[in-house]
């Protein structure tokens, strides 16, 4: 899809389709409004007619608007002014794409793009648009003998701002826009390739491609290199696979040498089986999406290196499956972990901790500013939360708070969860420095404590993802969450370097002499 940005009165634009809004009292918007006084009445003679009530996502299409050089009119409900906010643009938005696509146009002129939102810029409507349009339009095809049928007509969209004052930072909006839609895209089809296709080599080659086509630095390590660096937890979910286990590290450089890097660490399990614990069979096939934090910091780093933002980021996978054999790993187990600290299997199935241990472990040599791992990691953060927040625990308050507003302004929210120290006894073994798992009674919040065990050296955050990164049912699916939570963290991180907005009060890094508690916030 081809985007552009224009500010222009919509009486005035030769267009396959010109998109204007109209709310629930039967205001028309100025656009709509502008319609109605050339074509002499013509728009508020259809909503006098009851023919479009403004019900929010409904929509009408006229042909042949008198004095009009377009050749349709989309009217879109936008529902109650006062209640017009950020899900109901989407809505609006979803609702104009989905009716065009059945038209022949090829391409439109948005102006819903000039409607205000509770709280939001120009810059805001533009960027979630170009989301949204790209969102609605993504199809999964790759392993489909016959592509769905569907017109693909429409192949160019123009948004509009209502002054031209506003086309620059409108440009800059569309342009990260398509970047983060990109990167959410790559997440959502690496996570619904199926596990025969989408191994962890499969993931080091895409890992491979951004590398190439953006200039990062690629580095992947195999199960020896592993060994070497005496990752014996991730090294043990990986032995029952006859997959090989990939350790992907892509470093992108935007920043300048001395800017410590932000590293974002994201499980990727090819298919998790649950092991020697086996998984029930109903739903198993949903286990492909268990990479699903890796696609999307793969998608986020791809967004960022797009954007050039001028930052360091490294993002680190650790990828393999976690079969059942008769040499994989078996409850009781004891590994050695390379923090040195030692880990007693109880149940395989909560094999995501065992390898992002060892990745955390490994971003230290990075002297990381911040890292944020992603993971689909426990059920039990589903019946938390469901499949609306991501759960968002942290070793640093101040991080949390940007992580969460993060996540607001990209309508891909997060939720704080505790980290106390109450939940730490949950994982005591006899037989080794901690169990893999704390049993049923806060099961999500007892995962994010064993990661805390080692992420002590550096401000961590963890996203679990369990509840978000994928869709059940009719619409089986990924979504390409946290990619747009992750790139905001990380524009936002830009902007505070460039000076555009007021550090947020984040506390200097954690060193020797603070302590190694990073739980006090500065501000
Ligand atoms: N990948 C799963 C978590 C999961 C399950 C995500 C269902 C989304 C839907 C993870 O590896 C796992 O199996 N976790 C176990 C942990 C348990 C054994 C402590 C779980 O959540 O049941
Ligand atoms: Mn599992
Ligand atoms: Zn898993």
């Amino acid at each position: 899809m081809e985007f552009s940005i224009k500010s222009g009165s919509p009486e005035k634009q030769r267009s396959a389709c010109v998109v204007v809004g109209v709310f629930e009292s039967r205001k028309p918007t100025l656009a709509a409004d502008l319609l109605d006084r050339i074509s002499d009445g013509y728009i508020s003679d259809i909503l006098r007619r009851g023919d479009m009530e403004g019900k929010l996502g409904s929509t009408v299409i006229l042909h042949n608007v008198p004095h009009t050089p377009c050749d349709r009119v989309m009217l879109v409900g936008l529902g109650k002014e006062r209640e017009f906010r950020d899900g109901e643009f989407h809505t609006a938005i979803r609702a104009a794409i989905k009716a065009l696509s059945d038209t022949g146009a090829p391409d439109a002129v948005f102006y819903l793009t000039e409607v205000p939102v509770k709280k939001r810029e120009i810059s805001w409507r533009i960027e979630h648009a170009v989301q949204v349009i790209h969102d609605s339009l993504y199809r999964y095809e790759r392993t489909k003998s016959k592509q769905d049928e569907h017109k693909r007509s429409l192949r160019k969209i123009t948004l509009s701002v209502s002054r031209r004052s506003e086309l620059a930072a409108g440009e800059e909006a569309l342009l990260r826009g398509e970047a983060i839609a990109e990167g959410m895209n790559l997440a959502r089809e690496l996570g619904n390739l199926p596990s025969n296709i989408c191994t962890p080599t499969y993931v080091a080659q895409q890992a491979r491609e951004i590398a190439d086509k953006f200039g990062l630095q690629l580095d992947v390590l195999e199960r020896d290199d592993m060994h070497q660096l005496g990752m014996g937890s991730l090294l043990s979910v990986a032995k029952g696979s006859v997959e090989a286990p990939k350790l992907i590290v892509l470093n992108y450089a935007g920043g300048d040498k001395k800017q410590k890097p932000v590293v974002l660490v994201g499980k990727g399990i090819t298919f998790d089986s649950g092991g020697i614990s086996l998984k029930p069979g109903e739903g198993m096939d949903e286990m492909k999406y268990d990479m699903c934090g890796a696609a999307s910091v793969l998608g986020t780093i791809q967004a960022v290196a797009q954007m050039k933002l001028p930052l360091n980021v490294i993002a680190i996978v650790p990828t393999c499956e976690n079969m059942p054999a008769g040499n994989a790993s078996k409850p009781g187990d004891v590994v050695t972990s390379m923090s040195g600290q030692t880990i007693e299997i109880l149940n395989t199935d909560a094999e995501g901790r065992l390898i992002l241990c060892d990745a955390l472990t490994y971003a230290e040599r990075f002297e990381p500013d911040t890292v944020v791992d992603v993971a689909t990691l426990t059920g039990a953060c589903v019946i938390a939360l469901g499949h609306v927040a991501t759960g968002l625990y942290s070793n640093q308050d101040s991080l949390a708070r940007e992580l969460l507003s993060a996540g607001e302004e990209a309508c891909d929210k997060a939720w704080h969860m505790p980290l106390w120290d109450e939940y730490q006894e949950q994982l005591k073994s006899n037989f080794a420095d901690m169990a893999n798992i704390g049993g049923r009674p806060g099961g999500s919040v007892t995962a994010a404590c064993f990661l805390s065990r080692f992420t002590k050296n550096y401000e961590w955050a963890h996203l679990d993802i369990a509840g978000t990164a994928w869709k059940s049912g009719k619409d089986k699916g990924a979504t390409g969450r946290p990619v747009p939570l992750l790139t905001r963290f990380l524009i936002g991180r830009a902007d505070q370097l460039e000076g555009r907005v007021p550090m947020r009060g984040r506390p200097r890094r954690v060193t020797e002499a603070d302590g190694e508690d990073g739980q006090h916030d500065a501000d």
